[in-house]
C-alpha cells in the first residue's frame, strides 16, 4: 500500500472542520490521508488547542502586526517541512498571498458556507438569508489567488426555512460541512479526476 498523504490544516478559531476531517481519518473513512500538521495565525484559537489535546503536531503562527508575504512564507516553510500534500482552509480567516497559492498550485482547498459563487466573503449565512434565498449550502473548492473563486470540487445543499436566523442556518450548513470537507478530500487524494476550465471532472471508470 503506498503511503498516507499528508494533510497540512489551516485553522484560525473553532476548528469543527478540521474535527470532522480528523475524525474521519480516525474512524477509518478518510484512508490514505494524515494530518502532518495543524497551523493556527491566532494563538488563542480552540481548533489549535484540541490539536495539541488529540497529540497532533500543532504549530501557531501569529499573522497579527506582519506583512502577508512575510507570515505566509513563513506558513509555507512550515508546511514544506512536513511534507504535505494537501493544505486544507478549515476557518482560515485571513486571505493567501499570490505566492502562497502558486506554492501549492491545486494542491489547497478551502470550504465555504454558501453555494459558491453566491455569498462570497464574511457571514455568507446572514447574506443568504437576508437575500431570501430558499436553497443554500456549502462548497468545497480549490483556492486560487480571488476570494472563494476556485475550481468547486463538491457542493451540498440545505433548504433555508422560514423560521430561520443566520445561526439556524449556520448550523444547518455546518452539518454538511462536516460531511462536504472530508469527502472532497477523498475525491481529491483519488486524483481520479481532471479539471476542465472551471470544471472538476470525475474520471470515469474505464470499465464502465
Ligand atoms: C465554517 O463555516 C467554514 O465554512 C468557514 O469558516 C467556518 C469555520 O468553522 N470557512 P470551524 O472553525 O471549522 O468550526
Amino acid at each position: 500500500m503506498s503511503a498516507p498523504q499528508r494533510l497540512g490544516i489551516l485553522l484560525s478559531g473553532r476548528g469543527s472542520n478540521f474535527l470532522a476531517i480528523a475524525d474521519s481519518i480516525a474512524e477509518g473513512r478518510l484512508r490514505g490521508a494524515d494530518i502532518a500538521i495543524v497551523i493556527s495565525n491566532k494563538a488563542d484559537a480552540p481548533g489549535i488547542a484540541v490539536a495539541a489535546e488529540r497529540g497532533l503536531p500543532a504549530r501557531v503562527i501569529e499573522a497579527r502586526g506582519r506583512r502577508r508575504a512575510e507570515h505566509d512564507e513563513e506558513i509555507i516553510a512550515c508546511l514544506r517541512e512536513h511534507r504535505v500534500d494537501l493544505v486544507c482552509l478549515a476557518g482560515y480567516m485571513r486571505l493567501l498571498s499570490p505566492d502562497f497559492v502558486r506554492a501549492f498550485p491545486q494542491r489547497i482547498l478551502n470550504i465555504h458556507p454558501s453555494l459558491l459563487p453566491a455569498f462570497p466573503g464574511l457571514d455568507a449565512q446572514r447574506q443568504a438569508l437576508e437575500y431570501g434565498v430558499r436553497v443554500s449550502g456549502c462548497t468545497v473548492h480549490f483556492v486560487d489567488e480571488e476570494l472563494d473563486h476556485g475550481v468547486i470540487v463538491l457542493q451540498k445543499t440545505v433548504p433555508v426555512l422560514d423560521e430561520d436566523t443566520a445561526e439556524s442556518l449556520a448550523s444547518r450548513i455546518l452539518k454538511q460541512e462536516h460531511l462536504a470537507y472530508p469527502e472532497a478530500i477523498a475525491r481529491v487524494l483519488s486524483g481520479e479526476y481532471e479539471i476542465v476550465g472551471r470544471r472538476y471532472l470525475p474520471r470515469r471508470n474505464k470499465a464502465s
